[in-house]
Parts: C-alpha cells; sequence; structure tokens
C-alpha cells in the first residue's frame, strides 16, 4: 500500500455502537505496551498520529484509521493493564468483544506480543478468542530491535509453541524502531483485503 493519505475517522468508546465503515478493516489486539498503536503509525508513516505511551494503558477506545478512503486500521484497546480496575478492564474485554463479533468488515486480526516474552495467559486467551470468532490470527512479534539477531528464531519458536499455532500460522517479527517487517505486513494486509 502505498500512503497517500491517512485520518482518525471513528473513535468508538464503551457506550458507543460498533460502526459500519464499509470498508475493509485489519484490526490490531495485543497487551497494553505491546506495541499497538506504534505498528500503526509506522503502517501509516506518521510520527503520532495514533498516541503512544511509555505507561500501559493508553489506549482506551476503539480507533479507525482511514488509510487512502479504502480501508480503515483499527487500533483495539491493551488487555492485562494491571493498574485498572476490574470493572474498567471488563468494560474493555466486552467492548472488543463486540467489535470481533459484530464488524461486518473486519477481513483480519492482528495479534501483537513481545518477541522478548513468551505469551502470557492474556496472549493466549485473547489467540483462542480470535479463532473462536472465525479469524486465524495472524501475529506479529513487536520490538524486534530490542533482541539480539541470535535470538530471534528462538523468541520466534518459543511463541509459536506458547500460541499452539499451526504450521499454516503466520508469525512477521517487526520494529518501530527501524521499520523492518513493515512491508511484509503492508504485503499482507493488502492480500487480506484484497487491495
Ligand atoms: P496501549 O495503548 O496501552 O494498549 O499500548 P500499545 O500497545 O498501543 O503500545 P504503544 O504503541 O503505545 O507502545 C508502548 C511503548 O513501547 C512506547 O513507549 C513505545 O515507544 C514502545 N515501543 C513500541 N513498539 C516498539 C518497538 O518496536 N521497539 C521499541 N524499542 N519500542 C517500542
Ligand atoms: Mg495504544
Amino acid at each position: 500500500m502505498v500512503i497517500k493519505n491517512v485520518s482518525l475517522d471513528i473513535v468508538c468508546g464503551i457506550t458507543s455502537k460498533i460502526p459500519d465503515t464499509g470498508r475493509p478493516e485489519v484490526a490490531f489486539a495485543g497487551k497494553s505496551n505491546v506495541g499497538k498503536s506504534s505498528l500503526i503509525n509506522g503502517l501509516m508513516n506518521r510520527k503520532a498520529l495514533a498516541r503512544t505511551s511509555a505507561q500501559p494503558g493508553k489506549t482506551q477506545t476503539i480507533n479507525f484509521y482511514n488509510i487512502n478512503e479504502a480501508m480503515y486500521l483499527v487500533d483495539l484497546p491493551g488487555y492485562g493493564y494491571a493498574r485498572v480496575s476490574a470493572a474498567e478492564k471488563e468494560k474493555w474485554g466486552k467492548m472488543i468483544e463486540a467489535y470481533l463479533h459484530n464488524s461486518k468488515e473486519l477481513r483480519a486480526v492482528f495479534l501483537l506480543v513481545d518477541i522478548r516474552h513468551k505469551p502470557s495467559a492474556n496472549d493466549k486467551q485473547m489467540y483462542d478468542w480470535i479463532c473462536h470468532n472465525g479469524y486465524e490470527p495472524v501475529i506479529i512479534a513487536t520490538k524486534l530491535d530490542k533482541l539480539k539477531r541470535s535470538q530471534v528464531a528462538k523468541s520466534l519458536k518459543e511463541i509459536r509453541i506458547g500460541l499452539g499455532l499451526s504450521k499454516e500460522g503466520k508469525i512477521l517479527p517487526f520494529s518501530a524502531e527501524t521499520k523492518q517487517g513493515r512491508d511484509e505486513i503492508w504485503a499482507l494486509i493488502d492480500e487480506l483485503t484484497g487491495l
């Protein structure tokens, strides 16, 4: 995808109805602070259109980024953020659930995990939940720049085993610092959305 114009079109809060955008959507899920918003900025060639933070829990709404008036990249709130009340967590969970369940145009769900860590129980739960909704999650292993090159293959294998990925299941490493992996992710999005 050649980026011509991007904009934050729709912000969907706890009380909002899931919008019917009429254009293909791909969504990015993953635990808080894993790098969802940073990846979306990287894909859009923008430094800070999607707000990022070193503090987990930055994105608290479902944000729809319009790409070239052709499709949407959808930034989901992160899970597993300890400093949020159980009630709040439940609300966010319900919101993500409602989106996965009700979006008419969702073509693919990307699940982000930190390349340095084994997937958590929450990651596994999210993976299973995405599958349960009829999507084959594409895994993105984030923060590639933080790992020694010699460790990459081993980490990817551990993530694959931890999530119980099938042989065909895709896992793509990415760094928001170096943009390594960006072209591969766009190639896949283009393929999945038919654009
Ligand atoms: P929530 O909105 O809280 O769910 O987090 P998020 O998943 O959107 O994470 P965000 O993109 O805000 O990134 C969290 C922190 O990780 C920020 O300080 C980013 O700068 C940093 N970060 C994200 N991706 C990378 C990466 O590829 N490499 C490095 N070194 N840091 C990254
Ligand atoms: Mg975010």
